[in-house]
């Protein structure tokens, strides 16, 4: 069986490849598991049709053509169930600029913006830097102990001058994957108040939790549906994010317009490896998904485990999707938990960008020996500090 190649317990040197996540940490002894990039190499499949890219030889300015456009609308019908139309797509380089310039094509300036805290930082800056009001609500607890939308705060806190919703599902970084009930009273919300809803779903071929499964907000009905933006890409699941290529499905045609014209002069071309990578990746990526997913799991166990087991302060709710574990670190009392930890050899994601301050989020997509020896990094130094050493 193919599967049996796929080999997630090493990964090549990154550093010196102007690898973001390595550099940050260049000749330190700092294991990083902060920002969203895993570390396993690509998928056979996806290396093999780059490769046939790469041998093609001439590299010229690229438009959405019919490869990864059938691709995309194939991938969105069988694994979503979600019926989407060619014209119903944009592609972009990334989903973090289409974030930014949604905040500008869709309200005014004085105009707010209301989403769901803690949450993936471009949420958070996007609106500033569009001048903006952001309306920050923070997530609650449901009966399950579950991280949910707390609507009572919502309804109190929406204003007339609120046009957006942004929502993230799975959530970066509770790693929580909302029901269709929860979708639809967020659509109601959203019907209500006349606000635009805008789903990055980025992380949502990612769940770990076999009792969950992903639903494309859009898919719901067809009033939400209008006033949706859906944002997705292979760049999470298959580890391209360097690959640069994302794409927006926005089934109202009034939107659409009025987002490509927002974009237009503005946003570049997706490059060929980018299309390429990317109808690669869900024509022929999946099995290489489900082997992923079981590493991933084993991985989330571990960390789990160890952590109630060796670091017990240290406090994380189950999760069901992403490879980003968000840690409540406040009972350590920690100054800078995200300095203390990289002291300790381990580099961590800040919550406080988040919107989480005594948070950090821990990337688990790498070697599990690597993941091993990060989680014994940070036990030996909780455990020297609780014996009385500097904190
Ligand atoms: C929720 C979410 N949206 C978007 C992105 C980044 O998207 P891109 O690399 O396409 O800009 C990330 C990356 O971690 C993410 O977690």
């Amino acid at each position: 069986m193919k599967e049996i190649n796929y080999n997630f317990n090493d990964c090549p040197k990154r550093e010196g490849f102007g690898s973001l996540k390595w550099d940050k940490y260049k000749r330190r002894d700092v294991l990083p598991l902060w920002v969203a990039d895993m570390d396993f190499r690509s998928a056979p499949e996806i290396i093999e049709a780059l490769q046939s890219r790469l041998d093609h030889g001439v590299f010229g300015y690229t438009i959405p053509h019919e490869a990864p456009v059938n691709a995309v609308l194939q991938y969105l019908q069988r694994q979503h169930g979600y019926n989407a139309r060619a014209n119903w797509l944009d592609f972009l380089p990334g989903l973090v600029p289409a974030i930014n310039l949604f905040c500008r094509a869709f309200c005014q300036p004085g105009d707010s913006i209301m989403t769901a805290t803690p949450v993936y930082p471009p949420f958070i800056y996007a609106p500033n830097y569009a001048q903006r009001d952001l309306i920050k609500v923070p997530l609650c607890l449901n009966e399950f102990d579950q991280w949910t939308l707390d609507f009572d705060a919502m309804e109190a806190a929406v204003l007339p001058s609120t046009k957006i919703f942004m929502l993230c599902n799975p959530h970066n970084p509770v790693g929580r994957v909302f029901t269709s009930a929860e979708l639809l009273q967020l659509g109601d919300f959203c019907q209500r108040h006349d606000l635009i809803l805008i789903s990055d779903e980025i992380h949502c071929d990612l769940i770990i939790d076999s009792e969950a499964s992903h639903i494309v907000a859009a898919s719901l009905s067809k009033e939400l549906a209008e006033r949706t933006v859906t944002l997705m890409a292979p760049s999470k699941t298959y580890n391209l994010p360097g690959l640069a290529c994302a794409y927006t499905v926005i089934e109202s045609s009034e939107l659409r317009v009025r987002f490509q014209k927002t974009i237009r002069g503005i946003i570049t071309e997706v490059n060929c490896f980018g299309y390429a990578g990317c109808a690669a990746a869900y024509n022929h990526g999946d099995s290489w998904r489900q082997v992923l997913l079981v590493y991933l799991r084993e991985n989330y166990n571990l960390v789990r485990n160890f952590i109630s087991a060796e670091i017990p302060e240290i406090k994380l709710r189950p999760m069901q999707a992403t490879y980003l574990a968000w840690l409540d670190v406040r009972d350590l009392e920690l100054e800078n938990p995200a300095r203390y930890f990289e002291e300790a050899g381990v580099g961590l994601s800040d919550g406080a960008p988040f919107g989480g301050p005594g948070h950090l989020r821990l990337n688990f997509g790498c070697p599990r020996s690597r993941l091993r020896e990060a989680l014994e990094r940070m036990a030996l130094s909780v455990r020297s500090a609780s014996l009385g050493s500097d904190r």
